[in-house]
Parts: C-alpha cells; sequence; structure tokens
C-alpha cells in the first residue's frame, strides 16, 4: 500500500514504467493500471482480474494534449472533452496515426476509449510515467468495482504490485461512456456524467446504444465491437498440420507437419508462456493475415489462466467471417 504523496506517486510511476500493474484511485472507482504502450504489462491486467475475455480497455490521459495523441477527435467529441476532461467521461474515437497504445489494450479495435480523470492522485501519476495508462476498475472478473483503497486490497491482494491510495472515490460509480465514430454520439455505458448534462452541451438528444446491463459488450454498433480485428484468412484452430497455402500460429515449441511449407509463422511464445501469448496475439494475427495467406492455423493453446481469453478471441476470430 503507498500513500497518495509525491513519494508514493513516484513509487508507483517506476513501477508502472517497468511493467507492473499497480491499482490507482480515480475519481469514479479504482483502476487497476499498466502502461497502455505496453502489451506484456497489459497482458498483466487481465491475468489479475481473471477476465476470460479481453475487453478493450480505456486509456487514462493526463491532459487533452496526451490524449489526442491517441485518437482522432471530431467536433462532438472535441465539445465534449471541452467540457467534462477531466472527469468521469469516457470518448470512443477513432485511433490517430501517431497513437502508442498496444493492440492487446484495444483488443484489437481500430477505435480507443479515453478518458483524462479528475483525480490529484491520478493526474500527478500520469504525468510522471509519461505514458497512457490503460485501467479496467480494479476488480476480480464478475466482483463489485472498489471505492476504497482498502477494497483493492481485499479483493486482489497478492496478485498486483501495489496500490495507490488516493481515499474514498468521490463518484463512486464508472465514467459515462460515449462514442464519437460516425459522426452521431452515441451513448455506450451510462456513468458519472448524466445524459441530460452531455444533451445540454450538445444541443440535441444523444442516440442510445447501451445495452440493459450498462456494459457496452453486445454489438453497440456498425463497425464497433462486431467488428473486433476479423482476419480475412479463414482461422482453424487446433491445427495438427499445416495445409498448402495456410501461415502457422504456433504455441510453445510445437512443430507440426507441414510447418516448413507454411506461407509465414509466427510463434506467439516459444517457451509457452501464456502472458507473453496474449501480448503477442493481436500483432501476430495481423502479421499473417497481411501475408495474404488463405487461412491462418493455430497449434492447441491451453485453455487455463490468459489461456482461456486467448483461446476465445481465436475462436471468434474462426467464427467471424463472412
Ligand atoms: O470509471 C471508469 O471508467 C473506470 C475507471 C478505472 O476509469 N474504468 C472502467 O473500465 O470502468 P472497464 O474496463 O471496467 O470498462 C471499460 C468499458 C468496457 O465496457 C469496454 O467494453 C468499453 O469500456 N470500451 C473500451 N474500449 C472500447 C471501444 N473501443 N469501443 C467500445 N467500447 C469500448
Ligand atoms: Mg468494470
Amino acid at each position: 500500500m503507498l500513500a497518495g504523496d509525491d513519494a508514493g506517486i513516484a513509487r508507483a510511476a517506476g513501477l508502472l514504467r517497468a511493467g507492473a500493474c499497480v491499482a490507482v484511485p480515480t475519481e469514479t472507482v479504482y483502476g487497476l493500471a499498466a502502461d497502455a504502450t505496453d502489451a506484456h504489462a497489459v497482458a498483466g491486467i487481465y491475468e489479475a482480474k481473471g477476465r476470460p475475455r479481453f475487453n478493450p480497455l480505456i486509456a487514462h490521459c493526463a491532459d487533452f494534449v496526451g490524449a489526442s495523441r491517441e485518437g482522432v477527435f471530431d467536433a462532438h467529441a472535441r465539445r465534449l472533452a471541452e467540457a467534462f476532461w477531466p472527469g468521469p467521461l469516457t470518448l470512443v474515437v477513432p485511433l490517430a496515426g501517431t497513437a502508442r497504445v498496444s493492440d492487446l489494450a484495444r483488443a484489437g479495435l481500430p477505435s480507443i476509449a479515453l478518458r483524462v480523470p479528475d483525480h490529484p492522485v491520478a493526474t500527478a501519476l500520469l504525468r510522471a510515467v509519461d505514458r497512457p495508462l490503460a485501467a479496467p476498475s480494479a476488480n476480480p472478473s464478475g466482483r463489485i468495482s472498489p471505492t476504497e483503497a482498502a477494497h483493492v486490497a481485499h479483493d486482489m491482494a497478492g496478485r498486483i504490485a501495489a496500490i495507490l491510495d488516493g481515499g474514498a472515490t468521490r463518484v463512486g460509480l464508472e465514467s459515462t461512456i460515449v462514442a464519437c465514430l460516425d459522426g452521431v454520439p452515441r451513448l455506450l455505458r451510462p456513468g458519472g456524467v448524466s445524459r441530460e448534462a452531455l444533451e445540454a452541451v450538445l444541443g440535441y438528444a444523444l442516440a442510445e446504444d447501451a445495452p440493459a446491463s450498462g456494459e457496452p459488450t453486445a454489438p453497440v454498433a456498425p463497425g464497433m465491437l462486431t467488428s473486433h480485428y476479423a482476419p480475412r484468412a479463414r482461422v482453424r484452430l487446433n491445427a495438427e498440420t499445416i495445409e498448402p497455402g495456410e501461415a502457422a500460429l504456433l504455441f510453445a515449441n510445437v512443430s507440426p507437419r507441414g510447418i516448413d511449407e507454411a506461407v509465414a509463422v509466427r510463434n506467439l511464445s516459444a517457451s509457452g508462456d501464456l502472458r507473453e501469448a496474449a501480448a503477442n496475439l493481436f500483432g501476430a494475427m495481423r502479421a499473417l493475415d497481411e501475408t495474404g495467406a488463405a487461412g491462418i492455423a493455430v497449434t492447441p493453446v491451453p485453455e487455463h489462466g490468459l489461456g482461456a481469453a486467448i483461446m476465445d478471441r481465436l475462436r471468434r476470430a474462426a467464427a467471424d467471417r463472412g
């Protein structure tokens, strides 16, 4: 447990820059933060939370200038950011060409969720780290979001490097999420900023996309979560051989029959490390797809720990097609 003073913030920043996961206060709930630019660090978040799938994460920035390096803001997004940042509003916008946030933090999406939190400890930490921080709520998957450092200690002890104590959170509920992707702002998740407040700034009614659960996990809009990077190539799982015309996506020290003829080969982790495999997953799929191979044959990945989320993603890639 680190105090939310200069020394604690400096220590937390050092841990984050070294790739560790640290729980940090924001005005909404405590987040489980990692360097968003480092896929291996981001894999640690999924591991600590025990998330069974790679949901896209919110990238937190110190200010609008930092956020606009990561995402492209249209006029609506710009107006909302001006009115509500820093604060409990997350904006989903197209990824910028200058973005540094890793594929894994975005779950392979061409869009990015950005937020500038309104908490002095979070702001000081973001400035000290000088990189965007990916942070879902700091609770194990399926549990209630933490609003005090003690909640995080109770739920996550032994799973993360440190907890930065910033006291009880002011808002106590997650940020509102608005997507600004196609010229029509859409409300994806209700939260700390009310619909009325958003509409007062925009001057018109917001399109609705929030499913009953309040979490934008269902297909929310054309070109959004449904289009989680789907490879063009046919994806074949649990392959024991590589067929002609296929590229090979390997896990661990395997050499399936036909590997010498493969169009291209990538290994998620030659040493069989699931965290390394998670960090490499989206980049490897994209690289193999870009070779133009007709198919991608994937050798078995064990379904424990992060392997469950890796296989969930691969199954959807195998099913997504056409
Ligand atoms: O208040 C909050 O938002 C807290 C604090 C820590 O900032 N964070 C939080 O994160 O609630 P999380 O991971 O529990 O929720 C993030 C939500 C997820 O439902 C995810 O699907 C959505 O944001 N999301 C992230 N990127 C997205 C994208 N590109 N498109 C659509 N939804 C996205
Ligand atoms: Mg959550």
